[in-house]
């Protein structure tokens, strides 16, 4: 067969980095019906309100996207996805949202009936989309904060003959989290809905953060516990991920050898953000349209640096040190079975060399917020799940590749 090079190549079925396209969206079951059951209900009259959490890059904005897009084609719940990533106030978060709502509008039916109250905020229409005042929205957004609930009403006038239901989906919590006066406001729209019979609002409200996000705003204010509804995603199956792969290769007529997909499935342990990152480095690394063992190891270690220069590149550049390979292959293997170990267990089989830079090694890692130390002297905890793969990802290395299981 013909080599085929990165340049004639087609576009490739991963997108790290990115919500995934429905079409490429797998498993979720639960929590699409989970998610779709609250959507119906609002289309009933009933109001709703969800947390989608869990931790960096597991598929929260992914399966909110998903949700929107089903709940938008079946059960016509109109929906706005906002990004409230660097967000801090709730000036802010309005200013996002209703730029959102003229945004979304616009590539829809019902932008004129929304345009005609929101006007004032539209400089033009262009062929990319509509050209904001964002001056004048700024201007307005302590009014509008204030008035939030009666501008979803106006929003909600223009859609009901269109639609069953709105949503608004506040994804990528952070800052806003622990401004007090966002959990209060959140806390008193679902109250004041709840209590005004006859005129209530069909409103889906999803926030999508990871748990200590909502922890924050529980702290800021208490009531927030028992608005939402939890929605938790943990990693994904071996069979999910294995489904995920064979299904990407095979939509770019792409073939697998044998065994290809579990071992993919293998590095990247359920978790979305690493899938995707694997299965583009693989995808780079094959020349002849025939996914094999070799372009599947050379993948997985590009997606290694690759994962390590986004993500955590202090940790990285701390792991190139020849002193800490050895400890790194051993908490490679550590790292793919468990989020927390005993020092002592990291220690085993580390000769007295290695051993000696050992607590210099957990100590690096601790300030680097790799590892941190656990409940119980002696016992240390991964952060996260992502910085537990990308160490084991790194531990494939030479020199530091831990045993396959
Ligand atoms: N169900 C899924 N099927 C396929 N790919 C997915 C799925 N969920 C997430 N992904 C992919 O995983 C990566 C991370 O997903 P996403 O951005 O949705 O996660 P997140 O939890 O919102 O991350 P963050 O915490 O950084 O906001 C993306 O590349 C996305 O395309
Ligand atoms: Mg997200």
């Amino acid at each position: 067969m013909s080599e085929i090079t990165s340049f004639e190549k087609g576009r490739s079925p991963f997108s790290p980095g990115q919500p995934v396209p429905p079409d490429m969206f797998i498993g979720r079951r639960e929590q699409v019906e989970r998610m779709l059951r609250s959507a119906q209900q609002v289309t009933l009259g009933k109001q709703q309100n969800i947390f989608v959490t869990g931790e960096y890059g597991i598929g929260k904005s992914s399966l909110i996207s998903y949700v929107r897009s089903k709940s938008e084609e079946e059960l016509h719940v109109a929906g706005f996805h906002v990004f409230l990533g660097g967000v801090n106030t709730i000036e802010e978060m309005v200013v996002h949202v209703v730029s959102r709502v003229i945004q979304q509008s616009h590539a829809s039916k019902v932008y004129d009936r929304v345009k005609s109250f929101l006007s004032k905020y539209v400089k033009g229409v262009e062929f990319f989309g509509v050209r904001l005042d964002t001056r004048a929205l700024r201007d307005d957004a302590a009014e509008l904060s204030h008035d939030f609930l009666p501008f979803l009403r106006r929003v909600w006038a223009s859609l009901q003959e269109e639609y069953k239901g709105i949503a608004l989906y506040l994804d990528d919590l952070n800052g806003i989290a622990r401004e007090p006066r966002f959990s209060s406001m959140l806390k008193s729209l679902v109250d004041e809905i709840s209590v005004s019979s006859g005129n209530g609002l069909p409103l889906l409200l999803v926030l999508g953060g990871v748990p200590e996000r909502r922890r924050e705003m529980i702290e800021c204010h208490r009531p927030v516990e028992r608005v939402f509804d939890i929605v938790r995603l943990n990693p994904l199956s071996d069979p999910e991920t294995e489904e995920f792969f064979s299904q990407a290769f095979d939509s770019v007529n792409m073939t697998l050898k044998d065994g290809v997909e579990k071992e993919m499935a293998k590095w990247s342990g359920g978790l979305p953000k690493l899938m995707h990152e694997i299965g583009d480095a693989v995808y780079w690394q094959d020349h002849d349209g025939v996914v094999d063992m070799h372009d599947t190891n050379t993948g997985v270690l590009a997606a290694a640096d690759i994962v390590g220069e986004k993500y955590f590149e202090p940790v990285r550049q701390a792991l190139r040190s020849r002193d800490y390979r050895s400890i790194l292959g051993k908490l490679g293997r550590l790292a793919r079975s468990t989020l927390s170990f005993r020092k002592a267990d990291l220690a085993k089989g580390l000769v007295d060399s290695e051993k000696k830079k050992l607590n210099n090694f957990l100590q690096r890692m601790k300030k680097l917020h790799a590892l941190c130390p656990g409940d119980v002297r002696g016992e240390w905890v991964f952060p996260n799940q992502l910085v537990a793969f990308y160490l084991f990802l790194e531990s494939t290395r030479t020199g530091s590749r831990p045993q396959s299981s």
